[in-house]
């Protein structure tokens, strides 16, 4: 049961320090993601939410409380584990895609496995490729992001992230700067990346719409968990009942 769970969130504080007075970015998050779950993390602007990330991500430490990845805790690593761990294991997509202007479409894609070293230049190439037809960018490997449209550019990120085989993909604000339907397109990507590849995703946002793709919603405000909703997802009724059906019929 142990090792099903890739994050194990207990009792985790961040507090930020302004002269006398000491804000709770966290305040006491109790969160548990299984292996190969979707997640979304809902709540509005100052909830909390990128800090969270952070601490899952490993670019920030806790003022209290332990964050557990996939049985270890990260918490204790040193800046060189950490450093591995932020290169290896986990993939980011951000609001604003994070890409590189200068770079190619694939050159952007490629630079994940680039850092991570050892692997020749033509490999890189062939790689990126593949990974770019299947976020569905087939035949734009070779342009610049200024020659891409914001949902593009959004599919050239989860490519990115999600080349080099993370743990865990997360997704702040993912579709914060997209219209309604880029929004929904890129939401349903990432949900049917998550299936195929098994890859677990934990996307943070204010946006109700993307809670649509989720396994389970937890709710954030002013640094605490208020309500963890559990989506049972449509085709999943369907086999459930199904599976009941035929259960009867064998009665
Ligand atoms: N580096 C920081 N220094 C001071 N305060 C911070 C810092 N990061 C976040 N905060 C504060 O913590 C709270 C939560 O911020 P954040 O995690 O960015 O929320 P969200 O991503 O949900 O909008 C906010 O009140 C914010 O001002
Ligand atoms: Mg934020």
């Amino acid at each position: 049961m142990e090792n099903r769970q890739i994050v194990s969130i207990r009792n985790l504080r961040r507090s930020f320090k302004f002269g006398e007075s000491e804000i709770f970015a966290l305040n006491g998050v109790d969160l548990n993601v299984i292996k190969g779950d979707f997640i979304v993390v809902l709540g509005p602007s100052g909830a909390g939410k990128t800090t969270l990330l952070n601490m899952i991500g490993g670019i920030d430490k806790p003022t209290e409380g332990e964050v557990i990845i996939d049985g270890e805790r990260i918490t204790d690593y040193n800046l060189d584990r950490l450093n591995t761990y932020r290169r290896n294991d986990i993939g980011w997509v951000f609001q604003f895609f994070n890409i590189v202007a200068s770079l190619r479409a694939w050159e952007n894609v490629g630079l994940s496995l680039e850092f991570q070293g050892g692997i020749k230049k033509s490999e890189i190439k062939e790689q990126s490729f593949e990974i770019l037809k299947e976020v569905g960018l087939e035949g734009k490997e070779n342009r610049f992001p200024s020659q891409l449209s914001g949902g593009e550019q959004q599919r050239v990120a989860i490519a990115r992230a999600l080349i080099k085989k993370p743990k865990i993909i997360v997704a702040d604000e993912p579709t914060g700067n997209l219209d309604f339907v880029t929004g929904q397109n890129i939401g349903e990507l990432m949900r049917n990346l998550n299936k195929k590849e098994g890859t677990t995703f934990i996307v943070v946002s204010h946006d109700i719409n993307i809670t649509k793709y989720a396994d389970r919603v937890f709710h954030l405000k002013m640094g605490k968990i208020e309500k963890i909703e559990e989506k049972i997802l449509r085709e999943e009724k369907e086999q459930r009942e199904e599976r009941k059906e035929r259960e009867e019929g064998a009665l």
